[in-house]
């Protein structure tokens, strides 16, 4: 392990497997995020259904969603959008049925009423869709969770390891088949879910709850565009996320959760949670790996174990990053505003710019990868 991560550090150019991203939020109407603008490194987007004004309840609009963002799209363009299903209390099995045959529909998504941007319209109480979660267990169709408890007695720093306790591990044993993703991870409560749940049980994992813990947020002023949802934690719980990518877990894999909001709406009275990184994500990824003394476990996280969890093939492109300083920049277009990306302004020391490779792995890599695996 050693001698791989040593081998990687050295090499000035990092190529992988072309990733996915499976946690995006590209929103909707002049606000959408263009893909098109900028050279995206994923090949694949799960897509989130929490739009405004209208969520993707249906099955129906999911398939007009997904032209939406499509019509964005440069001609060349090979992204390819697996859309989501936004449940609510009202969700039939009847609509799981149509989304498994729509074959645009790769996951359903669990927002506990009110944890959330735009999730007034989600669950009250699990037990009203246990229904349709039996017909998604049925069907194999994926539930991604937001995993936070909504009761506001519950501390906000506590609100994920809770719904951990009280919903997630109860809906594991009561439906051990239903695919269950917990999104963004935040705490070692998470972590330890994740990891002892068994093969229908996997994570993703955001940039920014790996690189910061709530002093970020909250020390020498207030900084509203580390605010998002699940909220940062504790060091110690950062430090289980790190564990966690280290020990290589093959179910725990790539997903940002990036969710752009115009730079107004975050620097207010009432700021708004998410962070966006889409267009610096995996240099972000790549930066935390090898500082974390992982970088052997990249392509794995970021281009195989989500892939492998949601049944689809692996990409079959490669990507080329690059070690070169590169400075973030301050905002991005956003309809009649812009958005502030993560560390707006600063240089990324390590990994900068990106550009596509069509090759496969160094062969050096290669070789070192196969020996790991034995
Ligand atoms: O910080 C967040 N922002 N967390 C979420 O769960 C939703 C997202 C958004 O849509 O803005
Ligand atoms: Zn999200």
């Amino acid at each position: 392990l050693f001698c791989s991560q040593d081998y990687l550090m050295s090499a000035t150019r990092l190529r992988i497997r072309r990733p996915d991203d499976f946690h995006v939020h590209l929103r909707d109407g002049k606000s959408m995020v263009s893909l098109a603008r900028v050279n995206p490194v994923y090949k694949r987007f799960l897509v989130m259904p929490n739009v405004m004004p209208n969520p993707i309840t249906t099955v129906d609009r999911a398939i007009a969603y997904k032209k939406r963002i499509e019509a964005e799209f440069a001609p060349d363009n090979d992204l390819q959008l697996l859309m989501t299903l936004y449940l609510t209390d009202h969700t039939t099995p009847e609509e799981i049925v149509k989304a498994k045959e729509s074959g645009i529909v790769y996951a359903c998504k669990y927002y506990p009423a009110g944890a959330t941007t735009n999730s007034e319209n989600g669950v009250t109480d699990i037990h009203n869709v246990y229904d349709v979660l039996k017909k998604m267990a049925e069907l194999k169709m994926p539930l991604c969770i937001h995993g936070e408890a909504t009761d506001p007695s519950i501390d906000i720093f506590d609100r994920e390891a809770y719904f951990v306790e009280h919903t997630l591990i109860p809906l594991h044993a009561d439906l051990p088949d239903l695919k269950i993703i917990m999104e963004h991870i935040t705490t070692k409560q998470g972590v330890e879910f994740v990891l002892n749940g068994g093969e229908n049980v996997g994570g993703t994992i955001t940039p920014q709850h790996l690189m910061y813990n709530r002093n970020q947020l909250l020390v020498g002023g207030i900084k509203p565009h580390f605010y998002c949802l699940p909220i940062l934690k504790r060091e110690e719980h950062r430090q289980a996320l790190l564990a966690a990518v280290r020990s290589g877990c093959k179910r725990l894999f790539l997903g940002t959760d990036s969710a752009p909001h115009a730079k107004e709406r975050k620097e207010c009275e009432k700021g708004c949670a998410g962070c966006f990184s889409e267009f610096l994500s995996i240099e972000l990824y790549a930066e935390i790996f090898e500082a974390n003394g992982c970088l052997d476990k990249l392509e794995a996280f970021a281009s195989e174990n989500g892939a492998d969890f949601y049944g689809l093939p692996r990409n079959e492109d490669f990507i080329e990053l690059e070690k070169k300083e590169w400075t973030v920049p301050e905002n991005y277009t956003f309809g009649d505003s812009v958005v502030v990306p993560l560390k707006a302004g600063e240089v990324l020391k390590t990994y900068g710019g990106k550009s596509s490779g069509p090759e496969p792995l160094m062969e050096l890599h290669r070789a070192l990868s196969a020996c790991l695996d034995k």
